[in-house]
């Protein structure tokens, strides 16, 4: 059979579809594939995530285990990574992409995935990145390796990036209701991704190529990164100059156009925030030599939040001539956003760290975590609530959950530092970041 040429490679749509890495990205896009009629492969590498999906068990907080057997029923079909990767019309990498040790991207996972596509891969196939990751990855890195099965990207197969913008705990955006960016190496690659995106969401924007895909991501990214951490400074002196910074931010927000509302915090966390723009900024950085001064400002600034955090847990004690050594410091919400319960790269951590390092014994309250530790610092975590504000000498809210009791932790905590601004300043015990 002849190979086909670009811009008529087989046109047929995507019947088959395998997403390489199943967790908070790939797994909610598998069961909206399978929810759409598709017939789909999740592949993993972590034996647990597959047995647990073959169990029917979900690992990811918005996807449940009533929608993980629904997805079985429908043909949805769970492989180990170290199986032969099944053949598809398409495949699409939803792997994570981590900082390497000295602060730079980490491509392993992609690489990897990449290996495992160019030994199933057929002309006329389609391949998409999703991971985040920066301009120029899906070209130069990824590109090479499938082309290592012989067949080249744009002639034999289409390559395109489309960066994910899930938002995981926030019910609010379906999946198919968020737009979808695709950009190709092509246009008739471009075309083959459009054709695959529009049968999961409403709406697909393109871009001119990869590299302005990939680019969007960064930017949505660094933008609430640099915001945070202008509001974050901005708590910091309103502190100093006495001015309710809630107050203030929620009458600015009254402003129907031109502002849009960020709010202060303990730090940032997760997988994307605290990563993605140092993606941008090295990317930037090897390619121009010029220093990406924002991005480096506001890592800086939200880095350095948990420290600040126990300065005024530090102070909140010393007003009533306690001392931080010795006192008994009770952190409620650990995970990194509010009714999510992950804890990656969560601030509560950096935190803990400081607040022990000054002679503070640490509690820990997070009803979505029933187990969590930070790392080599010594953490005590209590379950009950109410037991664990009995036992402290001040509460730290960190994350709202939904499902805490903000009106008990507001009467109970002996003192109480509330980082979100969700609990009034009604007594003198009481403050807000
Ligand atoms: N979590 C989010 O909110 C979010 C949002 C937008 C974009 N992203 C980006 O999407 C990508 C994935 O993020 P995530 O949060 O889903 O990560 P995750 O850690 O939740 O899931 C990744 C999964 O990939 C698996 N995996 C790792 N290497 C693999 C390999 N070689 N083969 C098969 N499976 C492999 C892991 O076992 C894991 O289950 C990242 O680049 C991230 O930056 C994440």
């Amino acid at each position: 059979m002849p190979i086909p040429r670009e811009g008529d490679i087989d046109g047929e749509p995507v019947q088959t579809l395998a997403i390489i890495g199943l967790g908070y990205v790939g797994l909610p896009l598998a069961a909206r594939a399978v929810e759409c009629g598709l017939e789909v492969y999740g592949v993993d590498s972590a034996e647990r995530v597959i047995d647990g999906l073959m169990a029917g068990k979900s690992h990811v907080d918005d996807i449940d285990d009533d929608d993980v057997a629904r997805m079985l029923a429908r043909g949805f079909r769970p492989v180990h990574a170290t199986d032969p990767l099944p053949r598809a019309d398409a495949y699409v990498i939803c792997v994570p992409t981590p900082l390497s040790e000295d602060g730079g991207p980490d491509l392993t996972a992609i690489r990897a995935a990449g290996h495992s596509i160019a030994t199933a891969l057929t002309p006329g196939a389609l391949v998409v990145l999703e991971s985040t990751s920066y301009p120029g990855t899906t070209e130069t890195v990824l590109r090479l390796i499938l082309e290592s099965s012989g067949l080249r990207a744009g002639p034999d197969f289409h390559l395109a990036f489309s960066p994910e913008r899930i938002d995981p705990g926030r019910a609010s955006h379906p999946f198919g209701r968020v737009p979808k960016v695709v950009g190709g190496l092509t246009p008739a690659c471009r075309d083959a991704a459009v054709d695959l995106y529009a049968r999961l969401v409403d709406t697909v924007v393109t871009t001119r190529g990869l590299r302005e895909a990939e680019m969007a991501k960064l930017i949505e990214n660094t933008y609430r990164h640099v915001n945070i951490a202008l509001v974050n400074e901005l708590a910091r002196f309103c502190d100093l100059l006495d001015i309710d910074i809630w107050d203030a931010i929620s009458a600015a927000e009254s402003k129907p156009f031109g502002f849009q509302r960020f709010d202060p915090g303990p730090g940032v966390g997760g997988h994307c925030i605290p990563i993605d723009p140092n993606y941008l900024s090295h990317y930037v950085e090897a390619e121009t030599g010029e220093q990406f001064r924002f991005v480096h400002l506001a890592q800086e600034i939200n880095a350095g939040m948990p420290a600040y955090v126990a300065s005024r847990i530090e102070r909140m004690l010393t007003e009533r001539d306690r001392t931080l050594k010795g006192a008994r410091v009770l952190l409620i919400g650990i995970t990194y956003k509010a009714d999510v319960a992950d804890a990656r790269e969560t601030p509560a951590m950096p935190l803990a760290e400081v607040l022990v390092n000054g002679g503070a014994s640490v509690l820990i309250h997070d009803p979505l975590l029933p187990e969590w530790s930070a790392g080599e610092t010594p953490t005590t975590l209590v379950p009950d609530l109410e037991e664990a504000l009995a036992l402290c000498d001040i509460a730290v809210l960190l994350q709202v959950h939904s499902c805490l009791d903000v009106d008990l932790i507001a009467r109970e905590a002996p003192l109480l530092l509330d980082t979100r601004g969700r609990i009034a300043r009604e007594a003198p015990r009481i403050e807000r970041l």
